[in-house]
């Protein structure tokens, strides 16, 4: 059969910006998307630049944006994006630049994983005293780490992250993970697992993610950053960390739920700024325009029927809670 891909083409010495390209090629069965775009290179236009090496979604080069989302060259079938979506467009991931047609700059990817100490700092021990192994630590308590270290950092889920389109100093999703990875790890210290989390509370840190779940939806292995920025958020929450609006909005929320079994909007902003005139200042503009638009209910309103019951609830999901 022959196709029509149509392929983002940027080339930094002539091009000004980026423009598609349609090239047609003859497929044959059980080919994939990068099956193609090696064929397109050797036999169409040798000048396409591409990234790719295992050619197993195990190294994790070949991510890129088919038919608008994140996903990896190797493991797309052709004939299965052709009965989805009735053509074949290919970009490079999207929100970091452009080196070459499907080339992207990964270096502020990587430098985020690096700024979340992707390695063990294991608890302060006796001289000549061995580091435990997993097992003995108590990894049949969590043997895959919730999975997490199936990450391959191909970048998809950096590409496809609200919150890194519009700011691009957010940590990101890859790096989050990778730092609840090590918060799951029994061989590391109290101190060193609060200072990780510490060290995320700031702006850019885990209470950026607007929990969009784009990211668990794009990732090929499954790693579910989202969840594992939850985890992160959750296990700030239980060693104190309450200072960012991020935690004061979880905590001011609950707060309301259980002492009026619903969420009061007149109420919320104050319990997440609090009663600091300057901020108060600058969340009373939308407070105005909620008020005109009625969405700003009594602040003395009464409790919801069946209150007691509501918190019967509460206190039995916080026991039940497992820690994070
Ligand atoms: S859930 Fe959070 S980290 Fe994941 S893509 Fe959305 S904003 Fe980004
Ligand atoms: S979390 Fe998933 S999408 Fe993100 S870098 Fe790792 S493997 Fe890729
Ligand atoms: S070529 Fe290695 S993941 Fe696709």
């Amino acid at each position: 059969m022959r196709l029509t891909f149509t392929i983002q083409r940027f080339n930094p010495e002539v091009d000004s910006i980026p423009h598609p390209e349609e090239i047609r090629l003859d497929v044959g069965r059980g080919m994939t998307v990068l099956d193609a775009l090696i064929r397109i290179k050797q036999e169409c236009d040798g000048s396409l630049a591409l990234r790719y090496s295992c050619r197993s979604a195990i190294c994790g080069s070949c991510a890129m944006t088919i038919n608008g989302s994140e996903k990896l060259a190797c493991r797309t079938s052709l004939r299965k994006e052709l009965e989805r979506h009735g053509r074949i467009m290919v970009a490079p991931l999207r929100n970091l630049p452009v080196i070459k047609d499907l080339v992207v700059d990964m270096a502020s990817f990587w430098e985020k994983i690096h700024d979340v100490h992707p390695w063990l700092v294991a608890a302060v021990r006796p001289a000549r005293a061995p580091v435990p192994t997993l097992t003995e630590a108590g990894d049949h308590l969590n043997p895959q780490f919730h999975n997490v270290d199936a990450c391959i950092m191909c970048g998809a889920c950096v590409a496809a992250c609200t919150v890194h389109e519009v700011s691009k100093g957010f940590v990101g999703p890859a790096a989050l993970a990778k730092a609840d990875r090590f918060l799951s790890d029994p061989r590391e210290s109290t101190s060193v697992t609060r200072a990780r989390l510490s060290s995320l509370q700031d702006e850019n840190g885990m209470w950026d993610c607007t929990r969009c779940n784009f990211c668990v939806e794009v990732c090929p292995k499954d790693v579910k950053p989202m969840e594992a920025i939850i985890r992160l958020r959750r296990a700030s929450l239980e060693r104190g960390l309450t200072k960012t609006g991020g935690a004061r909005h979880i905590l001011g929320f609950t707060d309301l739920v259980e002492q009026q079994g619903r969420l009061n909007e007149a109420i919320m902003p104050l319990k997440v700024v609090g009663f600091a005139p300057r901020d108060l200042m600058r969340i009373l503009p939308l407070g105005i325009k909620m008020f005109f638009k009625g969405k700003i209910p009594n602040p003395l309103g009464h409790a919801i029927p069946g209150l007691r019951n509501l918190q019967a609830l509460i206190r039995r999901a916080r026991r039940i809670t497992p820690p994070a």
